[in-house]
């Protein structure tokens, strides 16, 4: 069971009463980014302060100890959703992981003939990379139709595949409409055609058990920021023989085992082959305190947390007087919502005023718009430090809100 008020104790955004406005910070912004715990704090302090080395190149303790955290961070995460050691890549954010397929898989594999299916509803970073691949490739790129309320089925996945789909690029958790798709089912799917599943779980894996094993996912990325880790610090998972198949996004020193005047370049094996440069230190110590917290916690009791808590915040949100919640149905703490005839913007801003913050806008996803007929919405995310009390402010400042608001647009 989770205890919000216990855990807030760990988090020194919550333990400094931090205002907004004047108020108590609401804080309705976890799709975006979440709060850092001590131990996650005091990891990343660690290294600065105490640990500061390079990894893999040095031959002195101090780079040694480096050495060994980055590998015990990497088999941490790796642990974490049930892959190998030498399938987890450190990136700067689910950005880049999926950059680093979509360049180095995607642009060396594929052809005019080809064709990558993606949705409607995916963030800016699951399709610019793709219309990199079709400008580099030629290759097309087709939307996989989602049902009335805004969801990925495995039956529209079965009836889009073409023989020329060659990757299926989707989010397992959307991060504007909260849909949990069933992606080892598109995976099964996916698999019978040959095409290979590129799955976006940055709104998944903070709140949920994952097991890349089972889901039979292709690759998967998501950062480190939305699950109580350092920003500038994410991570791809790649099956061990698609990593080996796939070049580097970024070269420089730790990715070469050998290289010649002549331009002849040999490349060390994924996972480091994927590592140029000096990593995210810091961030890759927090990256293991964060993956410590939240199993302490459970993965489980924060998705039933989590749930329990949606389906409160839909029923207080449905009070308020003409809201318009667009993901009713949803499984995961997002919440999507407008209120009759006022602009998003306007209503984050007045929430704002009342000491709570949420998103408002297109939130990334920008293709999503003419499906939900809205220029812009606001949301709502919460994490397993969320509280009733949280919600009700938020209830409580939309149903204060109405007078206000109307007089402003009057
Ligand atoms: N991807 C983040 C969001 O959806 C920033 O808000």
């Amino acid at each position: 069971m989770i205890d919000p008020y216990k855990i807030r104790k760990d988090f020194p955004m919550y333990r400094n009463n931090k205002k907004m406005q004047g108020h108590d910070l609401v804080f309705l912004d976890n799709a975006s980014t979440t709060f850092k715990p001590d131990c996650v704090i005091e990891a990343v302090n660690n290294y600065l302060m105490n640990e500061t080395a390079n990894s893999h190149r040095g031959d002195y303790d101090l780079c040694f100890n480096v050495d060994t955290r980055v590998e015990e961070s990497r088999k941490s995460v790796a642990k974490f959703i049930n892959a190998e050691e030498n399938e987890v890549v450190f990136t700067s954010g689910t950005s880049m992981s999926i950059n680093l397929i979509a360049y180095g898989y995607g642009a060396k594999y594929l052809n005019e003939n080809d064709e990558i299916l993606i949705t409607q509803a995916e963030h800016a970073s699951n399709v610019l990379p793709w219309f990199k691949v079709h400008e580099i490739t030629g290759a097309k790129i087709g939307y996989i139709p989602l049902d009335k309320s805004g969801r990925l089925t495995p039956e529209n996945v079965s009836k889009a595949i073409t023989p020329n789909t060659k990757i299926i690029a989707i989010a397992q958790v959307t991060n504007v409409l909260g849909f949990l798709i069933d992606v080892k089912e598109i995976a099964r799917i996916a698999h019978e055609h040959n095409v290979i599943v590129v799955c976006d779980g940055a709104q998944s894996v903070p709140h949920m058990e994952i097991d890349v094993k089972d889901l039979d996912i292709d690759f998967l990325s998501f950062s480190a920021h939305k699950m109580c880790g350092p920003t500038g610090v994410g991570i791809l998972y790649g099956k061990y023989e698609l990593l080996n198949k796939t070049d580097p996004l970024m070269s420089g020193g730790g990715m070469n085992a050998k290289f010649d005047m002549c331009g002849d370049v040999k490349y060390v094996n994924p996972p480091s082959k994927f590592e140029a440069g000096t990593l995210n230190l810091e961030g890759i110590y927090g990256v293991k305190a964060a993956v410590e917290y939240l199993n302490n916690i459970g993965m489980k009791n924060i998705e039933n947390y989590e749930r329990e808590l949606r389906s409160y915040m839909i029923k207080k949100m449905k009070e308020v007087p003409d809201i318009i919640i667009y993901n009713e149905d949803a499984e995961a703490g997002i919440v999507t919502f407008n209120v009759k005839g006022i602009f998003a913007q306007d209503l984050a801003t007045y929430l704002n005023s009342q000491g709570i913050a949420v998103r408002s806008g297109q939130h990334c996803a920008k293709i999503l718009v003419s499906f939900l007929h809205e220029v812009a919405t606001c949301r709502a995310s919460i994490y397993f430090y969320t509280t009733k009390e949280d919600i009700d402010a938020l209830v409580d400042a939309l149903k204060k809100g109405g007078n206000f608001l109307d007089a402003y647009f009057a």
